[in-house]
């Protein structure tokens, strides 16, 4: 339980890097020209609310991989994408894995121009093994196949994954822990299917592909992920709530369309 805590605690901290904070602040201001050379105990709690009490004794770290390290090994010494699936279906850190039926790892054509990043399978992902087959990913087909793309059959290909291979309990939203731990499979994800430009579908996958959420205001706007161009999009199943945002899909997907004419 102490390990779970301090993997948990280490992969918030990972989280907070990759979002780019690289100082460790209190949540109040403290005016260090106005502390008494010994503050009194319960002064330094209120301005440093962040810091833990000192220990008694220094704590050993738990024993056992931190699991952003095995992620990161494991996920380095796939070669390819089967042996990156392989290495994604022994990896035991992830609760996820113990909820869920199956690991959702792609679909489509590998090696495709063009690869869609989404959040993280739902019940008909889990179901199937495969992802965006539930009323989302039907939307996801209906709009690649209005600018001619298509994940099999005629059409331009393209290649899909998500941001987590498993079912969140109850379709929740990803945990950041989780998103830290599973990233490095993403990255080699990328890096082996070697698309020329990603697509990134709603937040979550902004928030682990480019460290940003408000895809509001982020849609439509090219950006780099994992060294590559990458644009991110709303969600189909934002779309399926919100059909008056289709419009600015049908722009996003133009913009696609045209990159790719371009030869990116
Ligand atoms: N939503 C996603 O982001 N991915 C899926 O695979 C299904 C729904």
């Amino acid at each position: 339980m102490e390990s779970e805590a301090y993997h948990a605690a280490l992969a918030a901290l990972d989280w907070q890097v990759a979002l780019g904070a690289n100082e460790a602040i209190g949540d109040l201001p403290v005016d260090r020209y106005d502390l008494p050379d010994k503050a009194p105990a319960a002064t330094v709690k209120a301005a440093r609310p962040a810091q833990a009490a000192p220990a008694a004794a220094p704590r050993a770290a738990p024993a056992g991989p931190d699991p952003v390290d095995a992620a990161r090994k494991a996920a380095a010494a796939a070669q390819d994408l089967p042996a990156l699936r392989a290495a994604m279906e022994a990896f035991e850190h992830c609760d996820l894995k113990r909820g869920a039926r199956q690991l959702v790892f792609s679909d489509g054509q590998p090696g495709a121009r063009v690869m869609i990043i989404g959040e993280a399978p739902g019940r008909d992902e889990d179901r199937e093994g495969r992802p965006f087959v539930g009323r989302a990913g039907q939307l996801l087909d209906r709009m690649l196949a209005a600018i001619g793309m298509a994940r099999a059959g005629e059409g331009v290909p393209v290649y899909i994954t998500n941001v987590l291979p498993w079912r969140p309990p109850q379709n929740r939203d990803p945990k950041p822990e989780e998103i830290v731990m599973m990233l490095p499979f993403l990255e080699r994800h990328v890096e082996l299917a070697a698309p020329e430009v990603i697509v990134l579908m709603g937040n979550i996958s902004c928030q682990a592909c480019l460290g940003k959420r408000g895809i509001t205001r982020l849609r439509g706007q090219w950006a780099e992920a994992f060294g590559r161009p990458a644009l991110p999009m709303f969600h189909p199943a934002y779309l399926l709530r919100t059909p008056g945002a289709k419009r600015e899909a049908w722009a996003d997907l133009l913009s696609l369309k045209a990159r790719l004419e371009a030869g990116t």
